[in-house]
């Protein structure tokens, strides 16, 4: 019988591959509890710390990998934007994930208008990350709806990183009722606490050391002074440091790279 699916990177062992959402359900249905997470790809051990988190929570665990356009505006990164799928999915069998998604445009878009934006935010969305990519959640929503009809999980593991992100993602759940738990994961950080970030690839050996100073400052600075420290540390431009939800939040620019971050206060 010929496969639906378009590509089988590992064939002939247990961790199955859809590109079609209808082959995935087949394979989702009577399989116990299910966490999802969503991710863009270009995984780092933030990104396995979060399937890590899935897998102490559920019975089955299924990953997606799909860089979504319409959170993207057209100035930003989504041609550059990092993509090593075969590598994905080695470091995802490597840690014993069950089903990796990874949809075309059209899977999700199906009427090719990647801007229709049925799905609505909420307050969370407001301000923040908002004043600077104003698409952006709006694409998130979008898509993670998609990816919740699509894989039916009973949890979904968003990270902690990405804090209003996660944010807009429980709002949405409680407006439309969707029978999903969200579990959020801590920030994974490197030996200097730079936060892991597919993003942090595009930085220069230089970058990556002003990079790591981001979270001392936040640490350490009180918010009115942070960003002038901030500018004074190397960074080029600060978007903002703000306080919310109990936390310190901040997204700053290294040359072209745009990097977030946030800690409790
Ligand atoms: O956090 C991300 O990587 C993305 O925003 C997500 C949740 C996978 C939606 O595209």
């Amino acid at each position: 019988m010929p496969m639906k699916f378009a590509q089988v990177f590992f064939q002939g062992n247990n961790m199955f591959i859809s590109h079609i959402k209808d082959d995935l359900r087949s394979v989702i249905r009577d399989r116990g509890r299910i966490a999802f997470v969503p991710t863009m790809g270009a995984l780092h051990d933030g990104h396995l710390s979060l399937v890590r988190l899935a897998k102490q929570n559920a019975d089955k665990v299924i990953v997606s990998i799909f860089v979504n356009p319409a959170q993207f505006a057209p100035h930003e990164d989504f041609d550059s934007y990092p993509r090593h799928v075969e590598a994905d999915l080695a470091l995802l069998k490597a840690e014993g994930v069950d089903a990796v998604y990874l949809p075309s445009v059209a899977e999700i878009y199906p009427n090719e208008d990647v801007s229709s934006n049925p799905v609505k935010t909420g307050p969370a969305a407001q301000g923040l990350e908002s004043d600077f990519r104003p698409h952006f959640f709006g694409g998130v929503v979008n898509v993670v709806y998609r990816l919740f009809e699509h894989t039916q999980p009973d949890l979904a593991i968003f990270g902690e990183k990405d804090f209003q992100q996660l944010q807009v993602i429980r709002e949405m759940v409680a407006d439309y009722a969707l029978p999903i738990t969200i579990l959020g994961a801590p920030i994974a950080r490197d030996e200097y606490g730079l936060a892991l970030s597919s993003r942090n690839a595009y930085l220069s050996a230089d970058e990556i050391a002003i990079a790591r100073k981001l979270n001392v400052i936040m640490r350490e600075s009180n918010c009115e002074s942070a960003a002038t420290d901030l500018l004074a540390a190397g960074f080029d431009k600060v978007d903002y440091v703000a306080h919310h939800w109990g936390r310190v939040l901040a997204a700053v620019w290294i040359g072209k790279t745009r990097l977030i971050d946030n800690m409790a206060i």
